[in-house]
């Protein structure tokens, strides 16, 4: 779909359907009398995200108009605006049309970039694999209808939202197709058409470079693991900059291993990699925008099955790091493929460390599916990634990451080991990583609960939800 730009003037516009916006207890001027019915009927009260279609409004040369209902005037934000958008488009397209205008009668940047991720987000669905889709339907183009100079905020907003696309298309695949191996193609394909440097390290690589606990995870599986490699590079770099570090969590498909998962539910672990697949997707949207700093994406693609080579509980396993780490669960696969990746990160020459994983239930327990729980070593980049959250609209909530935890992971056997216990298992599963990170600036988000919707909302489809993408692209355009 093409998002384009348009002037003010929509009454006069043909096309197949132009959105306006309507605030709770308000009248458009320009829709009072046509639709005044409509109004006194209590069939349109303006209520955040109601949609009210209607065809030949007097007055306007479009074929219809989709009324769209914002809530309390005091409540506009972008990300509000992101949804309505979303559920419109969601909405045009299954009527078939296929031009439109969306009208903001006053906008900012950020207003308009989070209509131009609605738009083109709002019509992806997870039903690429179904020779008989419900809705075949879609929509051409787009023109946001905006007063005012929006061109850098367009652009953000497409990249953004092409890039959600693609990381929803990744992370909907069922973990037959999406093998660790397909996703490191996957990924090769995009950063070849985005101008990424690519490089995939494979078993040998990763046995010579000593990821013993990547190796571990991977072992119990037919599929063989791939770390890939993604490097954004500015044409300037000064000497002595930040390099910041994108890491997201792969497992293609996590049965457990030997610590096997109750059948009951885990066809949701084929989400595993949704972590990762935001990080190629926002790779993708950085090497569009091309912030100031150099980006290196990285992502430990492992199927965690219980096969006859599987790694048993109570394995020691030597890290890239040199720690040695005793498995006590198999089930806790995602701290042990972040900790060779993060390590493998800071020999890269990273200064500043992100990763995304769907680590733990125990997030979940704490938080529900609102919000991701975020753990860090370093206020500064907290609160970079806390501003970028904002501006994403992705909610995310600062939890503990105290001394104490590390009690819980203590072992005779080993350096470390891979469960906390009973409590805090967010916070003893960041513990862990915060061992083979050190003192380099480092924030984790545990992505477990928000990465994925079972039931599809008016401006979502059921599936994954690109979380935490656009909080990586705001983060990497942010820094100075
Ligand atoms: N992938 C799971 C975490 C998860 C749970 C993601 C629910 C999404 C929804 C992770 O690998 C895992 O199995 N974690 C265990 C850790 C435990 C064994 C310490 C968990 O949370 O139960
Ligand atoms: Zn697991
Ligand atoms: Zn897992």
């Amino acid at each position: 779909m093409e998002i384009r730009l348009g002037g003010p003037d929509i009454a006069a516009v043909e096309t197949d359907a132009v959105v306006l916006l309507e605030t709770e207890g308000q009248r458009r001027p320009d829709l009072a009398a046509p639709l005044a019915a409509l109004y006194d009927s209590g069939e349109i009260t303006g209520k955040t995200l109601e949609l009210t279609l209607v065809h030949g409004v007097a007055g306007f040369k479009a074929r219809r108009v989709l009324v769209a209902g914002l809530g309390k005037p005091e409540r506009k934000n972008p990300a509000l605006l992101r949804k309505v958008a979303a559920a419109a488009a969601r909405l045009l397209k299954s009527k078939g049309v296929k031009n439109a205008v969306f009208a903001l009668d006053s906008a900012m940047s950020a207003d308009v970039e989070a209509v131009a991720i609605g738009l083109a987000t709002g019509g992806w669905e997870p039903d690429r694999l179904r020779t008989e889709k419900e809705n075949t339907q879609a929509i051409d183009s787009f023109t946001i209808a905006a007063p005012g100079e929006f061109a850098a905020a367009r652009e953000r907003g497409v990249a953004i939202g092409e890039a959600l696309n693609l990381s929803r298309d990744i992370a909907v695949q069922p973990p037959n197709l999406l093998t660790p191996m397909s996703m490191a193609r996957q990924a090769r394909e995009m950063a070849e058409k985005a101008g990424l440097a690519f490089e995939v390290l494979d078993r040998d690589r990763m046995k010579q470079l000593g990821m013993g606990a990547l190796l571990g995870v991977a072992q119990g599986s037919a599929e063989p693991p791939a770390l890939i490699v993604m490097q954004y590079m500015p044409e300037f770099v000064q000497p002595g900059t930040a390099h910041l570090a994108l890491i997201g969590k792969g497992v293609t498909f996590d049965s457990g291993g030997i610590s096997i998962k109750p059948s009951d539910g885990m066809e949701k672990m084929k989400y595993d990699m949704a972590a990762g697949a935001a990080v190629i997707g926002a790779m993708q949207a950085i090497a569009r925008l091309k912030p100031s700093i150099p980006v290196l994406g990285l992502v430990p693609a492992v199927e965690n099955m219980p096969g006859g080579k599987a790694q048993r509980p109570s394995d020691i396993v030597t890290s890239l790091s040199g720690k040695t780490i005793e498995v006590l669960n198999t089930d806790a696969e995602g701290r042990l493929i972040l900790a060779d990746a993060i390590t493998y990160a800071k020999h890269l020459g990273c200064t500043h460390l992100v990763d995304a994983a769907t680590l733990t239930g125990a997030i979940v327990v704490a938080l529900g599916v609102t919000s991701s729980g975020v753990f860090t070593n370093d206020d500064a980049l907290l609160g970079q990634w806390m501003d970028a959250a904002k501006q994403s609209g992705e909610k995310m909530w600062h939890m503990p990451l105290d001394d104490e935890y590390r009690e819980q992971l203590k072992t005779v056997y080993a350096d470390i080991q891979n469960i906390g216990g009973r409590w805090g298992g967010a916070c003893t599963a960041a513990m862990f990583l915060k061992e083979f990170v050190g003192d380099t600036p480092w924030v984790h988000v545990d992505v477990a609960g928000t990465a994925w919707i079972d039931d599809a909302k008016p401006y979502l489809a059921k599936g994954p939800t690109g979380v935490p993408l656009g909080t990586f692209v705001h983060l990497a355009m942010n820094w100075k």
